[in-house]
């Protein structure tokens, strides 16, 4: 159990975060933090009052300024504004770089030893203000996507085949779009490669829907976007840090060459643990998989090229 870990945004996926994150007890002190007077010290309150009847012990804190926070171990950023009607991609882009240029100003400055694990879209251009404003090493600053993307993935399969998520190991990489690229070559059902038990149809239908996983429910809920999954996600992420169980998972990361890509984050395979990114792993990839991630390394370029730091 960490000291403390902090989620800036007390929005859909933050709150929901922190709750994950107290009912886990994976903190002593759960700090939530907003720009909204009254709305992290609310829900925060109301998930302590939680607390007897959950049965954790891990105090959550709601705050509108960052003291609260000072030396948090971790810190998610949760923090950004939904695209509105009328706004381009580009506009969004920038809305929500501004703001996180803010909070990492003061992560550094508040929480200057901290692993940030970063969940605002557009995801992998957030990671990329985050580590430049903070001035963090790249072990330090991990985006969460893949992990989200490939529970859809796994989710779908699981329903295709009327068999158990647990036994369902696959890994969606890519930038967090509509370019991701779940390895259908890497799934298995138990060890059994995925191709031989649904056929390329049906493969293929399900890796459409994880791609377009996050506006399938913008689609239901017209009015914002997925939280639950999301929040789990980052979740897991945090658990595999705090217990520094050296978790694979597929991460937003800050590449160096690996995968011939560098100078953006792409989605990857990496190992989690105390120290935050431990180890890049990298795979065989098929030239069409390879292809693949280029073009998705691209869009984030061109996202980049957006963003004034
Ligand atoms: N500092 C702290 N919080 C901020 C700031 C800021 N500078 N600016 C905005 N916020 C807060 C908002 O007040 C709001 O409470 O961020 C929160 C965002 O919450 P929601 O609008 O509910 O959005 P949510 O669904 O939680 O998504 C948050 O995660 O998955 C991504 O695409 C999603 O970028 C979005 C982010």
């Amino acid at each position: 159990m960490l000291n403390k870990i902090s989620v800036v945004g007390a929005g859909n996926v933050g709150a929901t975060a922190a709750q994950r994150l107290a009912e886990k007890q994976l903190a002593r002190t759960v700090v939530l933090v907003d720009v909204i007077e009254g709305v992290p010290q609310g829900k925060a309150l109301d998930q302590w009052e939680s607390a007897p009847i959950e049965r954790f012990d891990t105090r959550v804190v709601g705050a509108n300024d960052y003291g609260p926070a000072a030396g948090s171990e971790i810190v998610v950023v949760t923090a950004g504004i939904a695209r509105k009607p009328g706004m381009s991609r580009d506009d969004l882009v920038r809305t929500n770089a501004d703001i996180v240029k803010q909070v990492s100003l003061q992560i550094k400055q508040f929480c200057p030893q901290a692993i940030v694990v970063v969940v605002s879209n557009p995801l992998d251009v957030m990671c990329w203000v985050t580590m430049h404003v903070t001035g963090f090493p790249r072990e330090r600053v991990i985006g969460m996507a893949g992990v989200l993307d490939t529970a859809r993935y796994r989710a779908f399969l699981a329903e295709a085949l009327d068999v158990s998520v647990e036994d369902i190991q696959a890994m969606v990489l890519g930038g967090h779009g509509d370019t991701m690229v779940p390895l259908v070559s890497y799934t298995t059902v138990s060890g059994i490669p995925v191709s031989q038990l649904l056929d390329k149809a049906k493969l293929d239908k399900i890796v459409e829907r994880t791609r377009n996983g996050g506006a399938e429910i913008v689609g239901y809920l017209k009015t914002g976007s997925a939280y639950y999954a999301p929040s789990a996600a980052v979740v897991q992420m945090v658990e595999a840090i705090v217990r520094d169980k050296k978790r694979i998972l597929p991460c937003a990361v800050w590449l160096q060459g690996e995968y011939g890509l560098s100078g953006m984050y792409c989605g990857v395979p990496a190992k989690l643990g105390r120290k935050g990114l431990e180890q890049i792993l990298e795979v065989e990839l098929t030239a069409q998989e390879r292809a693949a991630l280029q073009t998705s390394a691209e869009a984030v370029k061109q996202t980049m090229a957006a963003v004034k730091l």
